[in-house]
């Protein structure tokens, strides 16, 4: 007798398989003191299947979107609850932002953001006022000067183009501009420096024989030449200076800024090889590692230097700091094993002394993004909140926790025990007020 294993998808086992049921919970057991001055929405969004998907063909990527969110108000944690994220023939599963008083669940390759309320319905009402040419993108990047957001946004179904978006404070397109690339290029996000906006043309475009054949669509693509572009986004009559650079895929820019040189610096998590044999998810042949690229517009001259040997994801920095040269950013550890990951610590990187602090978790327990909450009133760049969801395997439970961002090593300040486990997903927000 022959027996055919059935397969198991990674991507669907342990704290990647969905939830079933949306909850909604006032009673939150808390371990630990919340700040006082807390006060506001933490939410995160992420992939969800709500149908059985195909299991041999199934990647991370794909799925229905499903918030989870918890409300905070001087000190308690009022509630925690997660909708699922579907309006408009768009289940947004990526991000989820705050943006001019409203709510939106993001996604990229052409898919709607979802307009989202305080209790995180989804509702049937148009985007950025009904303003946008097309759809949005996963990642946008807040400029503080002005409150507006900026986006690089990809559609493979409108071939080898890509949209610069600008959504002023005001929640109206302030401008746009069309660019042609040579390859239908995965363009996951984008980085702001005072004058520029950073386009991300690597080594991941289309792939319609992974399509054909009922695969996630886009693939490590060598002959495509990977770089990076600065389209001056104070005057888009210029044109776009590239600077070419060694093959690999960036999904997420810690930040970048220009030096006192004007030097265009860029730090992102860097992958050698991704989605190259491996079709189901990001993880797996190479492990992203934290790098930075040095751009000189008047030589046109580009380095690259690996900035620690720890394998990270997911950075962020404090939140109106996005363009500008930072002291600090924060990440979640992926381990040292890109077949095996663990997600338990959380880093942040001291940038002016190359010291990285870290949070070790239980090693049961997993981490995902760290989000930076800055304090009410605060003075230094670091005083505020680290907020991430973290899973117990041993339980099969999750749990917000919250640590002083200056002493992350330390114990969390805070723990609030959530009624079911929050799956690994993708990013969130904090959303004030
Ligand atoms: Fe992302």
């Amino acid at each position: 007798m022959f027996s055919r294993k059935k397969f198991e998808n990674p991507y669907l086992q342990g704290n990647y398989a969905p939830v079933t049921s949306s909850l909604h919970q006032t009673e939150l057991p808390c371990r630990g003191t919340l700040p006082a001055d807390l006060n506001g929405l933490f939410v995160r969004n992420g992939p969800n299947p709500m149908t059985p998907p195909k299991a041999s063909k199934h990647h991370w990527f794909v799925g229905d979107g499903m918030l989870h969110g918890i409300r905070f108000e001087q000190g308690r944690a009022l509630w925690y609850r997660n909708q699922p994220v579907s309006a408009n023939g768009s289940t947004a599963n990526t991000h989820v932002i705050g943006h001019a008083g409203n709510l939106y669940a993001l996604v990229e390759a052409g898919g709607a953001p979802v307009k989202v309320d305080d209790q995180l319905n989804s509702l049937d009402e148009p985007a950025f006022e009904n303003t946008l040419p097309r759809g949005l993108s996963a990642h946008t990047k807040f400029e503080a000067a002005t409150g507006s957001i900026h986006a690089m946004c990809y559609d493979f179904k409108r071939g080898y183009r890509l949209s610069y978006v600008e959504i002023g404070a005001d929640n109206r397109l302030a401008q746009h501009k069309e660019i042609k690339l040579p390859s239908q290029s995965m363009v996951h996000d984008c980085a702001l420096t005072e004058n520029y906006i950073l386009i991300f043309d690597l080594s991941i475009t289309f792939s319609p024989s992974r399509l054909i054949r009922r695969y996630f669509p886009f693939a490590w693509n060598s002959k495509h030449q990977a770089r990076i572009g600065l389209l001056h986004r104070k005057d888009l009559s210029q044109g776009i200076t590239w600077f070419d650079i060694a093959p690999c895929y960036i999904f997420h820019a810690m930040n970048a800024f220009e030096d006192r040189a004007g030097r265009v610096i860029l730090e992102a998590m860097r992958y050698e090889r991704i989605f190259d044999q491996n079709k189901l998810g990001p993880f797996g042949e190479a492990l992203p590692y934290p790098t930075r690229w040095t751009m000189d517009v008047g030589t046109r001259s580009v380095t690259e230097d690996q900035l620690d040997d720890r394998a990270s994801e997911f950075p962020r920095v404090h939140p109106d700091l996005e363009g500008q040269e930072t002291q600090f950013g924060y990440a979640l550890g992926v381990g040292r094993d890109a077949n095996a990951l663990d997600f338990n610590q959380i880093l942040k990187y001291h940038r002016r002394d190359d010291h990285v602090a870290v949070h070790q978790l239980a090693p049961s327990k997993m981490a995902s993004e760290p989000v930076f909450v800055p304090k009410h009133d605060a003075k230094a760049e670091d005083e505020g909140y680290l907020m991430s969801y973290v899973f117990d395997q041993d339980k099969n439970t999750s749990e917000l926790i919250v640590l002083d961002a200056q002493n992350v090593a330390a114990e969390p300040i805070a723990c609030i025990e959530l009624p079911q486990r929050v799956p690994f997903g993708f990013h969130g927000s904090w959303v004030p007020g």
